[in-house]
């Protein structure tokens, strides 16, 4: 048998193979359509409100009875200090400038129009929801979440980018540990939203495997069935995948978003902390290379929520350049079948080892 079976026990399902949380790109429909092909659906929620987050799970469970994963950030909020305050402003009017020079107008929030969430609200509603698996990234539940989601019942996935963040959440009872590799698409898992470890995906799950006794979940760069089995073979005993599946047919992925990455080559994939904030992997463009080194990049979620109304206008005009398209490294066709069609052909692949 091919699939190692821990964690489909767990997760009730027949592949281990897990729909990565993709805010902004993963939708309900897709999975749904996850479901149908015997893997776990993720519902992305990032730092939503309660009652939206309420909302998207009811409107995901309308859509099937399957099980599916809901998704939070759990980062501490930086405290604003005056010369945050400061920064912000200034950071403001960059931006607000740069897309003017670009022909686009946009107004970006003052400090006091931003609304922030904690992700204790999300706890409680994903609680109340009924949900029975939570993964979340960007650090670890507090204790009393932890305590009060396993008297739930509800499933615990925590991200690491280290071995350092394995051991923590090990030791803090979470149940299975999903390690993302430097290779992954999006943001990264990182707890520390300055200090990001750079090892490698090989190193990072081998060397997490021989510490952890939870079972692990590996994400980052996986595409086809030898990508996937060289993460079995180091340990893993399930597999989320994200940018394979970013221009499915459920996929949130606007048309000339989807061409973009059609035309990508691996020189376009960087790390940047310009959209948000936190470091994330995705395609390079003109706001990523004029705010890089600008010095005005606000920590998360400030910069994210300064940024979202630029990247809001300008998918309205079909603009690329101030958007944030959000992929790993391992560029490769994107396949724009459906979600169903592009797992049922990766379990098929990596059963016949091509
Ligand atoms: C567009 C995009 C959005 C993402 N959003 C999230 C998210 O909301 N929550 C999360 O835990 N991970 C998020 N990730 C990271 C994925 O969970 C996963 O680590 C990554 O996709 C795996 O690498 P791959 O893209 O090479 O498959 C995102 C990834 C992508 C590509």
């Amino acid at each position: 048998m091919f699939w190692p079976d821990s964690i489909s026990k767990i997760l009730e399902i027949k592949y281990p193979i897990i729909q990565a949380p993709m805010f902004g790109v993963s939708t309900p429909q897709m999975a749904v359509a996850v479901a149908k092909a015997g893997c776990l659906g993720s519902l992305a929620l990032a730092d939503l409100s309660a009652d939206k987050s309420a909302e998207l799970i009811r409107e995901t469970r309308k859509l099937t009875d399957q099980s599916f994963a809901v998704n939070i950030f759990v980062h501490d909020i930086p405290e604003l200090t005056e010369s945050l305050r400061e920064k912000f402003i200034k950071t403001k009017q960059f931006i607000t400038d740069l897309a003017k020079e670009n022909h686009i107008e946009v107004k970006l929030p003052d400090l006091e129009e931003i609304k922030l969430n904690s992700y204790h609200d999300q706890v409680e509603a994903v609680i109340e929801e009924g949900c029975k698996v939570l993964s979340f990234t960007f650090g670890n539940l507090d204790e009393k979440s932890i305590e009060r989601l396993k008297e739930n019942g509800v499933t615990l996935i925590g991200t690491c980018t280290s071995l350092q963040e394995a051991l923590v959440l090990e030791k803090s009872g979470i149940d299975i540990i999903c390690v993302q590799g430097i290779e992954a698409g999006g943001h990264r898992g990182t707890f520390e939203a300055d200090h990001i470890p750079e090892i490698g995906g090989i190193s990072l799950l081998s060397q997490v495997y021989d510490h952890i006794k939870v079972p692990l979940i590996y994400a980052g760069g996986m595409y086809n069935g030898k990508t996937l089995r060289a993460a079995k073979e180091l340990g893993a005993q399930g597999f989320q995948v994200g940018s394979m599946l970013l221009a499915s047919q459920e996929s949130a992925l606007q048309p000339f978003e989807k061409e973009k990455l059609k035309n990508v080559t691996g020189k376009d994939i960087v790390l940047t902390k310009s959209f948000s904030g936190r470091y994330a992997r995705g395609i390079k463009n003109k706001f990523i290379e004029s705010i890089e080194d600008s010095g005005y990049i606000m920590p998360y979620p400030y910069q994210n929520k300064l940024t979202n109304e630029l990247r809001r206008v300008s998918k309205t005009f079909s603009n690329s350049d101030f958007v944030s398209i959000w992929a790993g490294q391992s560029v490769h066709d994107y396949s724009m079948l459906s979600t169903e069609n592009i797992l049922t052909r990766l379990i098929s692949a990596a059963e016949a080892g091509s």
